[in-house]
Order: structure tokens, then sequence, then C-alpha cells
């Protein structure tokens, strides 16, 4: 039986793919947290312990397992330690799924374009998934304007993003992870359309049956109130960072891989919304 370690697997796309995978029933999977007792173990889902921050984690995570799905931990500077875990991988030959994010490929010298690189040339089987911004988002990271003031406070100006639903992501990595057909390449993951914060604030307040209204803020608020919710300072600056190549059209374009791995159309954000409508209900 086919076994695979998941890094990220407390996360929204690892949880997801760690369902998609166990589904199937002929594949062995392991979650990966740094406090895998927060994860339901159950028949073919072994989690275990794992820590970019403590390489003696590596060894145990990786034992007897045939690929790796990776997500690199919320840093601006991930390659640091991500790189490290890699290259014990790829020496191990394992064939790696590799998440990183849409447009990591625009600056040959980015951080996460340097963890890229380096599995290019690994001599592993890889898979790269570029996925854009998560539509999970409006139930995560920008969930509290929404529940106390009805309000997506970003600064995306009037861009648009072709948002996608991590249980894409999964589904994607999971074909990517079950087959070789995809080896050797590398796909930006897309939402099947391309909104503006203003449109998409519009689809979430049908789904919950109240206002909710996107606000175009600048980058010093942005990371204030960001801050204020406990996010550490280079994390919310980095986001910023991201939101200035989103108003320059870098989050617009849409993909047709998810369709083309997965066999099946990406989720727009209306049916996301109508699923996680009691997220924002008032
Ligand atoms: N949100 C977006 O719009 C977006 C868009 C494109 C790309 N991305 C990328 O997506 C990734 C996040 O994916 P997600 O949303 O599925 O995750 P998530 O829900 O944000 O959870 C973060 C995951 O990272 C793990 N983690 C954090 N620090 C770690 C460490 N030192 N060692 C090992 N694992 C660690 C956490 O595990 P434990 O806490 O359990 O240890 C958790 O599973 C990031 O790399 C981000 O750059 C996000």
């Amino acid at each position: 039986m086919q076994q695979v370690l998941i890094i990220g697997g407390s996360g929204n796309v690892g949880r997801a793919l760690t369902r998609e995978l166990s589904w199937s029933g002929d594949v062995a999977v392991r979650p990966a947290s740094r406090n895998p007792t927060g994860l339901v173990a159950k028949d073919g889902v072994d989690p275990v312990r794992f820590d970019y921050d403590d390489p003696t984690t590596f060894g145990p995570a990786l034992e007897g397992v045939d690929s790796v799905f990776m997500i690199g931990p919320p840093s601006p500077e991930p390659h640091v330690v991500m790189l490290p875990f890699l290259e014990q991988a790829a020496r191990e030959n394992r064939k790696i799924v590799l998440m990183t994010a849409l447009g990591a490929d625009a600056d040959e010298g980015g951080s996460l374009r340097r963890v890229e690189t380096a599995l290019e040339g690994s001599g592993s089987p890889y898979v790269i998934l570029r996925p854009n911004w998560f539509m999970d988002n409006f139930h995560t990271m920008w969930l509290s304007p929404i529940q106390q003031g009805g309000v997506i406070p970003l600064p995306a100006a009037d861009s648009r993003t072709s948002l996608i639903d991590s249980r894409d992501i999964a589904a994607s990595a999971a074909a990517a992870l079950r087959v070789d057909r995809f080896d050797g390449r590398s796909f930006n993951l897309t939402g099947p359309e391309a909104l503006t914060y203003s449109e998409a604030a519009a689809v979430l307040s049908e789904a919950a049956g109240r206002p909710i209204r996107y606000e175009s803020v600048d980058d010093e608020s942005f990371v204030r109130s960001l801050s204020d919710a406990g996010v550490p300072a280079d994390l919310s600056r980095y986001l910023a960072v991201l939101f200035g190549f989103a108003r320059q059209g870098a989050a617009a374009p849409v993909s047709p891989s998810v369709e083309e791995i997965t066999g099946r159309a990406a989720t727009t954000l209306r049916a996301y919304a109508k699923e996680h409508a009691s997220a924002w209900a008032a």
C-alpha cells in the first residue's frame, strides 16, 4: 500500500488531503503536525510529529513513506527551514509534491522559488502546485472583521483574484501523489473566475443573508490590524507585499489546471460561500 507523509497535516489543505487519500482506502496517510495528538488517528491514518525547526523529527516522519506532500511554515523566508528537509527527503528518493504559491516563479531569488529550484534539480520525482489566494481566508484569516463589522479590509484596491477553494488544491495534490503522469511538471492552481473583492463580498453577503462589504485599505492599516489580531509583524508585512502583486494583476489569471488534474471543475466562490455561510452569520 502506498504511504504518504503530509506536511501541514493540521492545516486547511492537509486536512482535506488526509480525507481525500484516506477515503480511497488504498493509501496509508501520515499527517504531520508539531502536535500530532491534535489529529485523529484511525484505520489508514497515522499522525506523526514533525517540526521544520527540529531536524530530529525528519527521519521518523520519512521512514517507510513513498511520497511527501510539502508546504512551508508561515514565514517570509520559508526556504531556510524547508531546504534541509527537502534535501533529506530527496536523498532518500521520495516523490515530493510541493505546494508553493501562484507567482512563486516570478522571482528566481524568491524564498519559495529557491525551494522549487532545489526540488527541480534534486533528481527525485516531483510535482509543483502553485495555488492562488484561498477562498478559505474568508472563514480563517479575514474572519474576525467580517464577524465583528461585516467588512473585509484588504489592500487589494480594485484588483481581481481567481480565488481557489483549498479542497481543490487537496484534490489536485491527491491526484499528483497517486499517479505519475504529472511528474516533473508545475501547475498554477486557481478558481474558475477572477473577482474583485467587492464582487466576492457580494457573494458572501448573499450566502450569509447579511451585508458584507469590501473596504480597500492601505498596507499600513492592513499590517496594523493583522498584528493586532496576533499575526507576527514580519508575516503581516509579507502578506502586504503579496497584495501589492495582486494590485498589479498578478492574482487575476484563471488556470484550467484543477480540471486537468482532477477531472472536475474548480469550485465557484458561490458554492464555497453556501457551504461556509454559518461562519459569517451576524
Ligand atoms: N492562504 C492563502 O491564501 C495561501 C495562498 C497561496 C499559498 N498559501 C500557502 O499555503 C500554506 C498554508 O497552507 P494551509 O492553509 O493548508 O495551512 P494552515 O491552515 O495555515 O496551517 C499551517 C500549517 O503549517 C504547519 N506548520 C507551521 N509551522 C510549522 C513548523 N515549524 N513545522 C511543521 N509544520 C508547521 C501547521 O502545523 P502544526 O501547527 O499542527 O504544527 C499547519 O498544519 C503556506 O505555505 C502558504 O504560503 C496560502
